[in-house]
């Protein structure tokens, strides 16, 4: 350890539309929703990450609930800024009476503009970062799955998070090419409330509908290993009283096709936008999925289907990012595909 560390610390973030983790040490030190809490009246925090969570849905009139990147943009640079501090503190890295000057890199989704881009750097500025890089998401989801982003062999990632879902191809420390959509975990919660409002005549809350996707949430209606039904609560909406329904996997899975079909578009198209050379290398590598949704069953075999190539799952795909970044890290120097 040089006299430099004692100065500087070094930290990864992935800044993801869902959910915000802190490396530190290749350690974990924060992993909480990307959700901030705001008094109206006072401007003031009340809340960030789980706590804030827990009021979502169910504020009153002077709670405000933010989740500020949501649909993969920055809908409000104030109240990011105001997470981003809340949760660097939360580390704890910085200390209190001396507090070293911080190296970060930030992951953030490719389809941000330079002027959110700036807006990231100076929250991060903000938080005591003298030194920040960033990396893009699917660039960052590569490295953390293991593969060689520097090599000439190019690999396609799908990298589907809660606002956004994107793919890409990678090469050389570049990208060759690149697709994003909206359609991502945030909306399959919304297909799911609508679904359950439609058929079962019971009104959801969106916690509600996460909690469904992730016990009962499919991409295809034939599963080897089926998960069972799922005790969905809400609000009967022709009586108004609390009431309970059973729902399988084959009716979310119908429920979150046509999103489904929305994200295979993305995947056709980047294919077809692909250069032969590289669509050589991927016909070889197959394809890796990353990101929360990739753990919504049997989505690597119906993209599998749909592409007729080996479909991977990375291991633990909600960390798959946050661990690339914190590589990225490491090699602040070395990479030049980081944004300075
Ligand atoms: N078991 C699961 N099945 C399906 N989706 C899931 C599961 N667990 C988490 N998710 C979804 O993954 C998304 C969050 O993924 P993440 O990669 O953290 O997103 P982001 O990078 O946008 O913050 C959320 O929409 C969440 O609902
Ligand atoms: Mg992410």
């Amino acid at each position: 350890m040089g006299i430099n560390s004692f100065f500087t610390k070094e930290i990864a973030i992935d800044l993801g539309t869902a959910n915000t983790i802190i490396l530190f040490n290749d350690k974990i030190v924060v992993d909480e929703p990307s959700i901030i809490a705001i008094e109206k009246n006072t401007k003031q925090i009340k809340a960030v990450g789980k706590k804030a969570l827990m009021m979502y849905g169910k504020t009153h009139d002077n709670i405000l609930t933010i989740r500020p990147l949501k649909d993969g943009v920055i809908a409000d640079f104030q109240s990011t800024e105001m997470m981003l501090k809340e949760f660097i503190k939360m580390t704890g890295v910085r200390g209190r009476i001396f507090p070293p000057a911080l190296k970060m890199v930030i992951c953030i989704p490719s389809g941000i503009t330079e002027v959110e881009e700036r807006a990231v750097r100076d929250s991060a500025e903000q938080a005591g970062a003298k030194e920040v890089k960033m990396i893009y998401e699917p660039m960052a989801a590569a490295i953390g799955i293991g593969l060689d982003v520097l090599s000439p062999n190019g690999n396609m990632i799908i990298d589907i998070g809660g606002g956004t879902s994107e793919v890409a191809v990678l090469a050389l420390g570049g990208v060759v090419t690149r697709k994003s959509s909206k359609t991502a975990g945030d909306e399959f919660n919304e297909n799911i409330i609508d679904y359950m409002r439609k058929k079962h005549n019971i009104a959801i809350g969106e916690p509600t509908a996460e909690q469904v996707k992730i016990h009962v949430g499919a991409a295809i209606e034939s599963l080897d290993n089926p998960p069972d039904d799922y005790e969905v609560l809400g609000r009967d909406l022709v009586e108004c009283i609390p009431k309970s329904v059973k729902v399988n996997y084959q009716e979310i899975a119908a429920a979150l096709d046509h999103s489904i079909s929305e994200i295979e578009s993305c995947i056709i198209s980047a294919l077809e936008n692909t250069p032969p050379e590289s669509s050589a290398d991927i016909y070889r590598n197959g394809i890796y999925i990353a990101g929360g949704g990739a753990l919504l069953r049997g989505l690597d075999k119906r993209i599998s289907k749909l592409t007729k190539l080996p479909v991977h799952i990375a291991d633990n795909p909600l960390k798959a990012v946050a661990r690339g970044t914190g590589i990225a890290l490491k090699n602040f120097d070395k990479y030049d595909f980081l944004i300075s």
